[in-house]
């Protein structure tokens, strides 16, 4: 497997958060498949289309990470049933200028934790419906919704003190680095194919 540059996107932007914890873990697990870094949202000013011309120095410097990367894991709490305000605002801002968005293509995944017990169920699918129409390619299995998150889960120095917590996060963090590589390598095959990946392909037969 490849190594792949990564920016983790943590929807909390509270010191504390449990969910910048488990990014932590699952960026951990995989130091020889991905060198996976947080990019921070909490100083992006709102979005606004009338300063495209002349936009905020933190919006460009969140464009240029996401840009850079090979791949997003989104890990965010569930804030009223949605997504948190300052992620939606870190989205709009990657999305824009019209035509330049810098999430395109990036093969994504998202795992959203909670204190309660659905576990960020509709943060995790508001998110997926943003993603699919910025066009990443979003892994479907595993899903992973944390629910029952609390502080004494985890160590003094932050890492997951809860071995299930631990290998159930550490896992996702696995299956990404397997999804990252699929995408990227299946584009290589795909661009290295002289029938192309415009249609031209014969149709394969069902049940083949
Ligand atoms: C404005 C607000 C709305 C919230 N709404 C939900 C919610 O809809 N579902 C849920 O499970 N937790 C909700 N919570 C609780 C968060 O899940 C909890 O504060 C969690 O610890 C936040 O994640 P973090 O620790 O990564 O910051 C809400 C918290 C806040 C501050």
């Amino acid at each position: 497997m490849d190594r792949y540059t990564i920016a983790g996107v943590v929807g909390s932007i509270r010191e504390d958060s449990l969910n910048r914890k488990i990014a932590g873990a699952m960026c951990a697990a995989t130091p020889d498949s991905l060198d996976c870094r947080i990019v921070e949202i909490s100083g992006l000013p709102l979005y606004d289309p009338d300063l495209d011309g002349n936009p905020a120095e933190a919006w460009l410097r969140f464009r240029e990470e996401i840009a850079g990367s090979q791949g997003v894991l989104f890990v965010t709490p569930e804030y009223n049933r949605s997504i948190p305000a300052a992620l939606k605002n870190a989205i709009d801002v990657g999305s824009r200028p019209y035509g330049q968005s810098v999430w395109a293509k990036k093969p994504a995944a998202v795992a959203t934790a909670s204190p309660g017990g659905i576990g960020g169920f509709g943060a995790n699918h508001h998110l997926r419906q943003c993603c699919v129409f910025l066009d990443m390619p979003m892994m479907q299995q595993p899903e992973a919704y944390f629910g029952g998150v609390s502080d004494d889960k985890f160590g003094p120095d932050g890492t997951i003190a809860d071995e299930g917590l631990r290998k159930i996060a550490e896992g996702f963090g696995q299956a990404f680095a397997g999804w990252v590589d699929l995408i990227h390598k299946g584009r290589h095959l795909l661009a290295s194919d002289p029938a192309g990946s415009d249609g031209e392909r014969a149709a394969i037969p069902l049940g083949s």
